[in-house]
């Protein structure tokens, strides 16, 4: 609802866009909402058209809105996670309210450095649906009745054999267990630990989504320092943690490697203590330079490391398959705790990429996907050292999908730097999301390549880089 003031200083049409302002920056009116039509909400406000359409042409040349043709104006997306709630608004997504937000629509966004980005082209699609059509004719019979638990047995056998062979981990099908994301695997993992390892130390900074599945599923998560060997030990043990959520290969986010010596005390810490290690294998394809590392997993396949993968960095985030390897004694809680749990990835995708995987066509892709991806890092690199010169550094190279960019002695701070981007047509995941506790930025950037094709890449860099170093 909006409030004019007819008889007011201020111009009808510069109270209402500045209203609307507030409203997508609260959050209020989340990115992808529509807006009423100018002239449905001309007749709501009792105001000329002219009123409406100039408050909406204002914000839409600030960035806050965009016109899609014949569509009518959308809330852009401003990554709301940054800026404060206002007081006062309470959100149309708040339960009650029956508006769910829109989904997250990037249309407005030319250059997106979102760190879990993928470009549309990487994605196998015509084997995909030849093996997807082919496992629909063949699964008739299936398709009316629940899959196995733990996942269907061709994928996780074609699991065991890729994991071993290209990971160095040591399991069995049986260990396996297929699922939709980290979020449900880590679900599955604090319902299994809840009563014995309530304590878990994540690592700080660290990836935020992990922190908090174990806040919801009622675990306490204790952010624990990264040093330049990753999760800081000392600081582990002195947090009385029972279990620790690492990711050894490449920390996220600033991608350093967790040295061998590391991983020996880390794991001598679980076998000693009795303590769960939860080992994020996220990205661990995607090495750029030198060999690719081994999993932790693998340098103790008897002692209580949960090993998680996913497909989501390598294939595609939106098909929802990752696995989790579970050491024997939590593989006993989950057939008694939860043996009565449905698989949660949809049989037909599993059968597909299961077929994918036999055929040899996932390693192909692997190596097809890591060219591409090299060169897409390679080419932000040159592009930071041309646009930004001496003024940035650039954190953990190398690996995955993203890099981290410092840029010393910034003037802005995060959310307005954020802004400034997405005024110009760029999508930035804020770096604090990865902090625990409100640590400082420190005018780090978590930038994303892999979305982006090599011309974009060098563009957006250049426009950062105009923003960052005040020329924009
Ligand atoms: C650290 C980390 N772990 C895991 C994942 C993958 O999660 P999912 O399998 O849910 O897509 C991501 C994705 O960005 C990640 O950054």
């Amino acid at each position: 609802m909006f409030v004019l003031d007819h008889h007011g200083p201020e111009a009808l049409y510069a109270q209402l866009s500045r209203q609307l302002r507030e409203r997508v920056l609260s959050g209020v009116l989340p990115s992808g909402a529509k807006l009423p039509s100018v002239r449905e909400l001309a007749g709501e406000l009792s105001v000329s058209r002219n009123t409406v359409e100039s408050a909406y042409l204002e914000l839409d040349a600030e960035g806050y809105i965009h016109a899609r043709a014949r569509s009518g104006y959308f809330v852009s997306d401003l990554e709301h996670e940054t800026v404060p709630r206002m007081a006062g608004h309470a959100s149309e997504s708040e339960p009650g309210t029956g508006q769910e937000p829109g989904p997250r629509t990037e249309s407005n966004r030319r250059f997106d450095f979102h760190p879990a980005g993928l470009d549309q082209d990487s994605f196998p699609a015509p084997l995909w649906r030849k093996y997807y059509l082919e496992c629909l004719r063949e699964s008739a019979r299936d398709l009316v009745r629940y899959g196995h638990g733990q996942g269907e047995p061709e994928l996780r056998q074609a699991l065991a054999l890729y994991l071993e062979r290209s990971r160095g981990v040591a399991c069995s099908a049986g260990q396996i267990l297929v699922c939709a994301g980290l979020q449900h695997a880590l679900g599955l993992v604090a319902a299994l630990v809840r009563d014995t390892h309530p304590r878990v130390g994540v690592e700080n900074p660290g990836y935020f989504l992990a922190r908090s599945v174990l806040r919801t599923n009622c675990l306490e998560a204790v952010p624990i320092p990264v040093g330049p060997g990753g999760m800081d030990l000392d600081a582990l043990k002195a947090s009385s943690c029972r279990a620790a959520y690492v990711t050894p290969s490449h920390q996220f986010p600033l991608g350093q490697v967790m040295p061998v010596g590391a991983r020996l005390r880390l794991i001598d810490w679980a076998r000693a203590g009795g303590n769960v290690i939860i080992e994020d294998d996220y990205d661990s394809e995607l090495r750029y330079q030198g060999k690719p590392i081994p999993s932790l997993q693998g340098l103790a396949p008897d002692a209580d490391i949960v090993y998680l993968g996913t497909f989501s960095k390598v294939l595609s985030p939106a098909l929802r398959i990752s696995y989790m390897v579970l050491p024997h004694p939590l593989l006993a809680r989950f057939r008694e705790l939860l043996r009565h749990q449905q698989p949660a990835a949809s049989l037909l995708e599993q059968r597909t990429l299961a077929r994918f995987m036999a055929h040899g066509h996932f390693d192909r892709h692997i190596r097809r996907v890591r060219t591409r991806f090299r060169e897409k890092h390679n080419a932000l690199l040159h592009a930071v050292a041309s646009h930004f010169g001496e003024r940035a550094e650039i954190i953990g190279q190398g690996a995955g999908l993203h890099v981290v960019l410092r840029v010393p002695g910034l003037e802005i701070g995060e959310a307005e730097l954020i802004r400034r981007a997405s005024r110009a047509g760029i999508r930035l995941f804020p770096f604090s999301e990865t902090l625990d506790g409100g640590g400082d930025w420190d005018g780090r950037l978590l930038l994303g390549f892999g979305a982006m094709s090599l011309p974009e890449i060098d563009e957006a860099t250049h426009l950062l880089s105009g923003i960052c170093l005040g020329r924009a």
